[in-house]
């Protein structure tokens, strides 16, 4: 049994910042955060916006790409660490928004910027196990509302978004997710963590990290984690056709391709439009790809977040 991609969803919130429309109080500029991060604009939510209004409209674009109707879905998974309230879980909202009253199985996964590929793992094995048939796996988040704007080493960095796929288990098949590991290392939870939550500090905090910790820390685990992949799966380098790897800083995706000696054209940028937009950009990502993905052809997704944690899919279209 294989989980089989079948549509693809994206969406952003209305409102876009370029680097030239940031507070003048920041004392930055377009040329220091484009030349140390690729990012030229972000989108924030508005004020009527939640996280969970932009899950659904990205599950919707999946679900009509897929041809699915609502009520098909048997399982709904959204990777974020910024949703609606503490709880219910924005699934249970996303499920709601969405008119789904099958009662299917519906909560979030909590792996900041590994979000994503953490929420395909746990889709993809209750589809391999036969509990789920259908499940739409969701990417979203939004920083924006946890970021101190009087900070420019981190509020520029960021935005918000999300990303959806829909899975169908399909027997007897080539496609599908071939392979996905997750991985984690909590000695390392106090380089990328929110300054508070809800059993310390009764609200959410914002972000703080040690910034160059991070940037060598996804390095390492990107490569090491595509390079396991490539051994299980008997694959070569050029076997790989498109690399999809989260989004946080064009130089971490730049040192990644000179150190895997990648062609720098198999690999996916978004950060310039998106920004990292924590567990959305490798499904905002594969969105704005999705002509591009044709049949047969092998997709690597990589991530890495706080926590820390990691992942690494192997999926073919
Ligand atoms: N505009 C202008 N100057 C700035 C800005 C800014 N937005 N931010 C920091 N600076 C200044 C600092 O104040 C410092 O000035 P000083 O030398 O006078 O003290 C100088 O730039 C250098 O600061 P550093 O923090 O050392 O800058 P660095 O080169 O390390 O770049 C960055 C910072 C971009 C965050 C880098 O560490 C990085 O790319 N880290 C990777 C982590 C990352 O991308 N995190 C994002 C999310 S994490 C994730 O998704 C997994």
């Amino acid at each position: 049994m294989k989980s089989v991609i079948v549509g693809f969803g994206g969406a952003l919130p209305r409102r876009c910042i370029k680097n030239d429309e940031l507070p003048a109080s920041l004392n930055t500029s377009d040329e220091w955060i484009s030349k140390r991060t690729g990012i030229k604009q972000r989108y924030v939510l508005g004020e009527k916006e939640r996280t969970s209004t932009l899950a659904i409209k990205a599950a919707k674009e999946a679900l009509n790409y897929a041809g699915v109707s609502p009520n098909d879905i048997d399982l709904i998974v959204v990777g974020t660490t910024t949703g609606d309230y503490t709880f219910p879980a924005t699934a249970c909202i996303v499920q709601k928004g969405l008119g789904i009253a099958n009662g299917c199985p519906a909560f979030d996964v909590s792996a900041a910027c590994s979000g994503f590929i953490y929420s395909l793992d746990v889709a993809d094995s209750l589809i391999r196990t036969g509990k789920s048939k259908c499940a739409l796996v969701i990417g979203a988040d939004s920083f924006s509302k946890i970021l101190d704007w009087n900070d420019r080493s981190s509020c520029v960095l960021f935005g918000d978004g999300a990303g959806a796929v829909v899975l169908k288990a399909e027997e007897n098949t080539d496609r599908g997710i071939q392979y996905c590991k997750i991985y984690a290392d909590g000695n390392y939870a106090n380089y990328l963590v929110t300054s508070g939550g809800v059993s310390t500090t009764q609200n959410a905090g914002v972000v703080t990290m040690k910034g160059r910790e991070v940037f060598k820390f996804a390095v390492e685990k990107f490569k090491e984690s595509f390079q396991e992949l490539l051994k299980k799966n008997n694959l070569k380098i050029e076997d790989i056709d498109l690399i999809v790897p989260h989004q946080a800083n064009i130089r971490i995706i730049n040192k990644l391709i000179d150190v895997l000696k990648i062609d720098a054209k198999k690999v996916v940028v978004t950060i310039d439009k998106h920004s990292n937009t924590s567990a959305a950009t490798i499904p905002l990502a594969l969105n704005e790809i999705k002509n591009e993905l044709g049949s047969g052809k092998n997709v690597v997704l990589l991530s890495m977040g706080a926590g820390f944690t990691w992942g690494a899919a192997l999926v073919r279209i």
